[in-house]
């Protein structure tokens, strides 16, 4: 059966792979992001795998924007039976340059971008007693990971956000999936030190395990699992003390292998 499914941020990296995968059942895909170029190269990768693209070219900052991207979904498609929020950015914010103005931009696109297509989703999907909302929250969600305040806690809060609606919209029949990836390789991770990163998976594989997710309404998915289990389970339940102890020792050692923090 095809699908209408809405995948925000698919002008690259795992949102473009989920897109092209999806395309291969045949769906149709509504597609956002800023770059339109990029965005059209997606759709046809989606045409040549037998889906069905509808460009979405915006700022999903932007309320209106994404008003506007969810009446032409209406119009074309009469609603959607996944929605997939994927847009997101990672701005380095370390805490001696702590910047408020990277912490909105962190959150107005990551947290906000998110509230803004729930608002618009949300109410077809609760009076057609249908559909699934799957959210790419991250590991970085468990804990304030140093270096990274604006990131870590925009997808704490995308987290606590979606568990919270996932309990109010079951019994409209609508599911709400929690995905926490860890390091996956696209052009957010492309910007990081290599030496930042361990058990890296290519976009393909990253995209297939959280497709596999969605389509099982996990409640909440972690993985890799090697990199789950210390980031989802032992750190958050560690004495914080011990956790600061950790914490900074990693990041003496990257400061003295010569990383600007
Ligand atoms: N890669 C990882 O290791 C990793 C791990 C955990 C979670 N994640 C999460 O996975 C999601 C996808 O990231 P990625 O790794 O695939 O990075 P990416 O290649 O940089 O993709 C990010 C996507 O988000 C879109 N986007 C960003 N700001 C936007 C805005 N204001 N309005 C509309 N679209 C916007 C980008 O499109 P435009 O630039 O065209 O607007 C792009 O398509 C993010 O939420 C990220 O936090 C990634």
């Amino acid at each position: 059966m095809a699908f209408r499914i809405l995948i925000t941020g698919a002008s690259s990296g795992i949102g473009r792979e989920m897109a092209v995968r999806l395309a291969k059942e045949k769906h149709k895909i509504a597609i956002t992001g800023r770059r339109e170029e990029a965005l059209r190269e997606t759709a046809d990768q989606i045409e040549k795998e037998g889906g069905k693209a509808l460009v979405l070219v915006g700022d999903t900052t932007d309320p209106q924007t994404v008003i506007r991207h969810y009446g032409e979904i209406q119009n074309q498609w009469g609603g959607l039976d996944w929605a997939i929020l994927n847009a997101g950015i990672s701005l380095r914010n370390p805490g001696t340059q702590f910047s408020a103005a990277a912490y909105k931009k962190t959150f107005e696109t990551n947290v906000l971008g998110a509230a803004y297509w729930l608002e618009a989703v949300i109410p077809d999907m609760v009076k057609a007693k249908n559909g699934t909302i799957a959210g790419i929250a991250s590991l970085a969600g468990f804990v304030g990971l140093p270096r990274s305040g604006a990131y870590s806690s925009s997808k704490s809060a995308l987290m606590v956000l979606l568990e919270s609606l996932r309990v109010d919209l079951a019994a409209s029949n609508v599911s709400v999936v929690t995905i926490c990836p860890g390091f996956i390789k696209s052009e957010m991770t492309d910007k990081n030190d290599p030496r930042d990163m361990v058990f890296v998976l290519d976009a393909e594989i990253g995209a297939k395990k959280i497709i596999d997710a969605i389509k099982k309404k996990k409640r909440l998915f972690y993985f890799p699992w090697p990199l789950a289990l210390p980031m989802a389970w032992v750190l958050p339940n560690l004495p914080r003390g011990v956790y600061d102890f950790i914490a900074r020792r990693i990041l003496k050692r990257r400061l003295k292998d010569g990383k600007k923090c």
